[in-house]
């Protein structure tokens, strides 16, 4: 990789503070990870029109979308999990020096990628949110028809019955999705995101 050697970065002019300015809000990365089906889309999407309506500039990254595109070569393998979270740690750490408040909604299970994701963005823009919700529940609710197949072996691989969802231990934001409604836990993440980007805040 002596390459690399050769690569010289370019300081732009325009900064993410910049950015944020022009907005009239704090750009940031809300990182929600969770088992498949807790709920990190649906809630995503809802926060996203929330904040789109109010005249944030935001934006979703979704796992399920990303995998058709930019990380089409990846599996679900460990290897294929580490290498699509550290893609879109540095995606989103793109968007938010955009100016954007992403959301990104991936089930991210493994605590080191987490962590390589909050380092990548920076701390004080990264927030980590924990779409709780017990696998039973997941399960029942089968929303893709998923784990049906995971049990019957199907899918391989599948997060919570034949690869490891690492709980996170330090999240900014824990919403349980098995004991409140949808928008009881939008509430809770309106309540949060208007007290993080508060220009003067
Ligand atoms: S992650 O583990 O690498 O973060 P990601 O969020 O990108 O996963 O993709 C998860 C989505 O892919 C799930 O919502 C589900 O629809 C689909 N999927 C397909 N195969 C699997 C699998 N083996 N484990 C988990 N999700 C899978």
């Amino acid at each position: 990789m002596t390459e690399k050697l050769h690569i010289i970065p370019h300081n732009h002019k325009i900064t993410a503070e910049d950015r944020e300015q022009k907005n009239g809000h704090k750009s940031a990365v809300l990182w929600f990870t969770g088992l498949s089906g807790s709920g990190k889309s649906s809630l995503a999407g809802a926060l996203e029109n929330y904040l789109f309506e109010n005249g944030r500039q935001v934006y979703i990254l979704d796992g399920d979308n990303v995998r058709m595109g930019l990380n089409a070569d990846l599996d679900f393998s460990d290897a294929g999990r580490v290498e699509n979270i550290r893609r879109i740690a540095e995606v989103a750490n793109l968007f938010r020096l955009s100016g954007t408040l992403l959301l990104t909604a991936f089930i991210s299970p493994f605590k080191a990628d987490r962590e390589l994701a909050r380092k990548t963005v920076g701390d004080s823009h990264f927030f980590e949110i924990y779409v709780r919700c017990p696998i039973e529940v997941c399960e029942s609710r089968d929303v893709k028809g998923l784990y049906k197949k995971a049990r019957n072996g199907e899918i391989k691989n599948f997060t919570g019955i034949s690869s490891p969802f690492e709980e996170p231990v330090n999240a900014d934001l824990i919403v349980d999705t098995n004991l409140h409604s949808l928008e009881e836990c939008l509430g809770q993440l309106i309540s949060f995101v208007n007290s993080k980007i508060q220009m003067n805040g």
